[in-house]
């Protein structure tokens, strides 16, 4: 159950008495939010001043009034008028505890499942495979992954789809490189390997160093015109060429996907590449022009824009549909032409709802113009959204140097992230014994299981904890700080949990199946009552507007809670038995709730650190 939905829903007649439109009602509705301080109560509604505006009459009389109309309940204490209007609500102790308990006994804890559910494609991740995975990938990758726990937990259909580009120019590169400078005994043993060095060794050939700039069209360049060449000749169908891309390919999938295996990416449904829709591209091109959406200029398909006119100016760019190009002169179909392609297979073949597609925001030129295109092309029943992501900065705060191609690769990121993990893990050991804790034994599978653990989830935590939508400085210092808003804090938080039902030699099973009564004796088991049960609202938020930093800013509150509460409130020793049961059970509902919640960002936990 959502608190906060169950609010809005007890409010709403209340408001309803008062005005009728419902679309105010909705705007009044979204002014209840949870009280920023304790003595202001669980929430506040916040709708009396606005309503007071509209109605031309004093917003505490107004307050007044909808206090009058509130529908008698059970759950509340009764509500409060505080400074010009405000309303304050506190959920009655005996409420919290009886939901928690009924909350304890549910394997989705108290979070239920959406109607109706939705279905999703998720575009996510989708890298150019031919040269191995770099930091640039990581965002994609690690968001797509928790927003597709996070809609699955919920209830929608998720279908997931890689867009790789494996068509694209860096085949030529790798191509070209096969045919002039390629190690055969080297191929012969270890293919990723060699094919990793020659894309970097063609790279390194090149004239200007661009950015990801392979496709353009190579200027006076020689080596990046020769490449350019080999790419033709694929697309053109070239025996040769296939047969060399044929054989590249599945090494490029390894590459990639080992790395998914580490990170523990959940497995795509589909990995439809650009490749997919290079056959249907003439086609569609042919319809669009047929259809008088797209004409030919200067040997070029293009899109015009509906005004006629190229936008220039940033307004411009806002008020009209931005043109596009769907074959260029030399006969290349685009990025656009593929992405056309692609919503049309998958609005047939999926039937989504929405279509989501996780990819940085400096692409938002591009499916500004493509969404517009797909909707005067008819698609215009399905959502679509751009799940925009900033850059990941390095500690220098300039994005990694992807220019010259030296962006880390994400391997060796993820090396050292573990390799550092290892390391702090094993200090904070050595302290805590020196410190006189009792600590598990634990073996060498187990340490390099915690590292693991421990390495990777910082990196994930690290990206997830930002708004998606701001660049970030990626430092390792930062992510495996063991204080603060990290995972290591939540994966210690939650070992905690765990280590105290073992040091009690208590099973958690009775806690699960037979859930005893919550007591609420003491403000911060209150506290930690009231953050268990906003587990749902956290979930909805996040998945409303996308962005998983709602969810690890709810871990945080909850691991703060957690932490005020085992400081006030002994466990193990509370007497009597009631009590030590009802905080038991406090205690195995914040490790349940904080297991879940990091899984749903795609981070593990383990039970002994
Ligand atoms: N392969 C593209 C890149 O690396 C991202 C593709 C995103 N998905 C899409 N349907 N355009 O920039």
């Amino acid at each position: 159950m959502n608190l906060l939905e169950r609010i809005r829903e007890w409010v709403r007649p209340a408001l309803a008495a008062l005005v009728s439109e419902t679309a105010v009602i909705e705007e009044l509705l979204g002014t209840i939010r949870t009280a920023g301080r304790p003595e202001h109560g669980d929430y506040q509604i916040n709708a009396a001043l606005p309503l007071a505006k509209r109605l031309g009459r004093p917003p505490r009389q107004i307050a007044e009034e909808l206090l009058r109309h509130l529908p008698p309940a059970e759950a509340w204490e009764t509500p409060e008028i505080a400074g010009p209007g405000f309303i304050n609500l506190r959920y009655r102790n005996s409420f919290l505890a009886e939901t928690l308990t009924a909350v304890a006994a549910d394997e989705r804890l108290g979070v239920a499942p959406v109607r109706p559910p939705r279905r999703y494609v998720i575009d996510y991740s989708s890298p150019n495979v031919a040269k191995p995975l770099h930091v640039g990938h990581l965002r994609s990758t690690i968001l797509g992954d928790a927003l597709t726990r996070l809609l699955r937990f919920l209830g929608h259909t998720v279908i997931t789809d890689n867009h790789l580009g494996d068509w694209g120019t860096q085949f030529g590169i790798l191509i070209y490189g096969y045919k002039h400078f390629v190690d055969p005994q080297a191929y012969a043993a270890d293919p990723v390997r060699e094919l990793a060095r020659l894309y970097v060794h063609v790279r390194s050939l090149f004239r200007k160093k661009g950015d990801d700039d392979e496709d353009e069209d190579g200027g006076d360049d020689p080596i990046r015109q020769a490449c350019r060449l080999e790419t033709a000749r694929l697309h053109a169908g070239d025996p040769e060429n296939l047969a060399l891309w044929r054989q590249f390919l599945p090494h490029c999938l390894e590459m990639i996907e080992r790395i998914y295996r580490r990170l523990g990416i959940l497995p795509f449904d589909y990995q439809l590449g650009e490749s997919f829709y290079h056959p249907f591209l003439p086609a569609i091109v042919e319809e669009m022009l047929a259809r008088g959406l797209a004409e030919e200029s200067e040997g070029a398909v293009v899109i015009p824009n509906p005004a006629g006119r190229i936008p220039r100016t940033p307004e411009e760019w806002q008020r009209d549909d931005p043109p596009g190009i769907l074959r260029k002169r030399d006969g290349a179909f685009t990025y656009l032409a593929t992405d056309l392609a692609t919503i049309r297979y998958r609005v047939e073949h999926f039937q989504p709802d929405a279509i989501l597609y996780v990819v940085d925001a400096r692409q938002a030129l591009h499916f500004r113009t493509l969404f517009a295109q797909a909707r005067r092309w008819g698609y215009n029943q399905v959502e679509l959204h751009h799940i925009s992501f900033g850059t990941i900065l390095g500690e220098d705060r300039r994005p990694f140097a992807s220019r010259t191609g030296g962006a880390p690769e994400l391997e060796e990121l993820i090396e050292q992230a573990v390799r550092l993990g290892r390391h702090k893990y094993e200090q904070s050991r050595q302290e805590r014994l020196a410190q006189g804790h009792k600590l598990p034994d634990l073996s060498d599978a187990e340490i390099a299981a915690i590292a693991e653990a421990v390495g990777i989830g910082a990196i994930k935590y690290a990206d997830l904890s930002q708004n998606r939508t701001s660049d970030y400085v990626f430092s390792y210092d930062k992510m495996l700080a063991t204080d603060g808003n990290t995972a290591t804090y939540m994966q210690y938080a939650y070992a905690r949990c765990r280590s105290i039902f073992r040091e009690g030699n208590v099973a958690e099973e009775r806690f699960r199946t037979q859930p005893p009564p919550i007591q609420i004796t003491h403000p911060s088991e209150r506290a930690l009552a009231l953050q268990l049960l906003r587990f749902p609202e956290a979930l909805q938020a996040a998945a409303s507007e996308y962005l998983p930093h709602y969810l690890t800013n709810y871990l945080w509150e909850l691991a703060k809670t957690f932490s005020g509460f085992f400081e006030h409130c002994p466990v193990l020793k509370a007497e009597p038995a009631s009590l030590r049961d009802s905080r038991l059970l406090l205690v195995d509902l914040t490790a349940r709730i904080l297991r879940q919640t990091l899984e749903l960002l795609g981070i593990r936990t383990v039970e002994r650190m």
